[in-house]
């Protein structure tokens, strides 16, 4: 772990023990490291011109320092950030400033050493200082970023572990433990009470595997738990946020091909991009009140699985013909929608989920995809992602994909009875409308794009921790 902390000494006042990072305005690819006579390390690094560095330049610049510390095994570093300079971001304030740089400096710090056995002097870096006088306004921005970024980094722990290491139960116990002295409560359904709750699709996906389905709730009452008068004048409602929680997608019976399946450790990813965020949520003491829902399953093969053609009926009383046992992730975050619907009456649902490989197609990998029918919804996370960093694009949710997935066996099925890998995103977010709530608005935020870091995210390899910094802009704010 990386100790990231702040000082209002200037740079050239610090101890000698820490390598200096100075920026400069030439080219980006442009950097020295130079050692001064009194035996200083001075880190001279290319940045291009100021006036030029926007949100998105801003975080990968932020990022760049902590990439290069790791590169050249630097132990502590300092930097000064004149953020001024920046000028195309002073519209945005300076309390925005120094979160992000919080958020990213703790982002970028992360490295996941858990099966390494040998030292690889990633994790050399013990410390960092951010030197300039910060204002108490100012400082609290910072730390909420350290916050957020330490949540988000909870979350690719979470995700990065095997599909051995976590296990439906064992994503319980991390959820647990991951809230461990917050007042965020944790409460589990296990088999029992999940066929009580007649939640058929979430006990469908996880039959085959040894280790049985469990249903994670996670409450946050920061504006006070409803009373029963609060209820029926419907004040206090919760946000709900629903994040699926495959902890391995072996794609079932519908077996994946090599070089599609070993990822699928991640397919927790909206799960466990949930615990990070009502972790910082707990930490952060948001004044809202939050409910996260995680239906966990192992999607894995046995004489026990679900086969292609079962039906099985979900909580909403709608039966779905599995048409393809790797599309799973509809079938419980259906179940988790009706549940948070009917148990919590929200204010507002989101739902988070690695749905679709069809959703890279759509996007490439720089953002997620949104899919919701509510245009202040769309607006809002759209630029929600902008401002976080966790970048969300829209795709249509009309009616006129409803029908593929009219089945003449059940009342739908989970993939188009024709068997059409067109518009497999949408599909999924279609799939996911016949369990929308009627009336609290709803968005569905299909994170596979998102899974895992790719090269210009300046990250280290694996989970992403996405969209833990959208999902707790949004509860601030909604
Ligand atoms: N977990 C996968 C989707 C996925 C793929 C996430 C790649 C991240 C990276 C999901 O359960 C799945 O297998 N979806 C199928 C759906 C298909 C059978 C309609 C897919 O994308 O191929
Ligand atoms: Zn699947
Ligand atoms: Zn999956």
């Amino acid at each position: 772990m990386t100790k990231i902390t702040t000082s209002n000494k200037n740079l050239i006042d610090l101890d000698i023990k820490y390598c200096r990072i100075v920026l400069t305005e030439d080219k980006r690819s442009w950097h020295r490291l130079v050692e001064t006579q009194e035996g200083i390390l001075e880190y001279k690094m290319g940045t291009g011109k100021w006036k030029n560095i926007d949100r998105r330049a801003f975080r990968t610049l932020v990022r760049t320092i902590v990439q290069t510390a790791k590169v050249h095994q630097l132990r502590q570093i300092a930097v000064e950030l004149d953020t001024k300079a920046f000028s195309k971001l002073n519209e945005f304030g300076s309390d925005w400033i120094v979160r992000t740089l919080g958020e990213n400096l703790q982002l970028a710090a992360y490295e996941f050493t858990q099966y390494k056995t040998k030292d690889t002097g990633k994790a050399d870096l013990k410390e960092i200082i951010v030197c300039g006088t910060l204002s108490a306004s100012e400082q609290k921005s910072f730390q909420t970023g350290l916050i957020v970024g330490e949540s988000a980094n909870v979350t690719r722990d979470i995700a990065n572990t095997s599909g051995e290491d976590m296990t439906p139960s064992k994503l319980t116990a991390a959820t647990k433990k991951a809230l461990v002295g917050t007042k965020a409560t944790v409460r589990v359904l296990g088999s029992a009470e999940i066929k009580k709750a007649k939640m058929g699709l979430l006990e469908a996906v996880g039959k085959g595997a040894t280790d049985k389905p469990q249903f994670i709730i996670i409450e946050w009452w920061g504006a006070g738990k409803p009373t029963a008068a609060d209820k029926k004048t419907g004040k206090k409602k919760p946000i709900a946020l629903i994040g699926k929680g495959i902890t391995y997608d072996s794609g079932g019976l519908n077996v994946k091909p090599t070089g599609s399946m070993h990822e699928m450790h991640m397919d927790m990813s909206g799960g466990s991009a949930m615990i990070g965020t009502m972790r910082a949520i707990a930490k952060l003491g948001l004044k809202k009140n939050v409910v996260a829902f995680i239906p966990a399953a192992e999607n894995s093969i046995s004489a026990e699985s679900m086969r292609a053609g079962d039906i099985a009926t979900s909580m909403s009383g709608q039966t779905v013909e599995i048409l393809h046992t790797d599309a799973e992730g509809r079938l419980v975050l259906a179940d988790a929608m009706t549940y948070a619907e009917t148990h919590y009456s929200p204010r507002v649902m989101l739902d988070v989920a690695t749905l679709t490989g069809a959703a890279l197609s759509a996007l490439g990998q720089h953002a997620s995809a949104i899919m919701t029918k509510d245009k202040k919804l769309q607006e809002t996370l759209t630029e929600l992602g902008e401002k976080s960093g966790d970048l969300v694009w829209p795709l249509p949710l009309w009616d006129e994909y409803k029908s593929s997935l009219k089945s003449s066996r059940a009342d739908i099925s989970n993939i188009a009875t024709n068997f059409s890998r067109f518009g497999g995103c949408i599909e999924g977010g279609t799939f996911l409308s016949f369990f929308a709530p009627k009336k609290t608005p709803w968005a569905h935020i299909d994170i596979a794009p998102r899974m895992e870091s790719i090269p210009s995210d300046k990250l280290a390899k694996g989970a992403a921790g996405e969209p833990v910094r959208l999902l707790v802009a949004f509860v601030e704010q909604y």
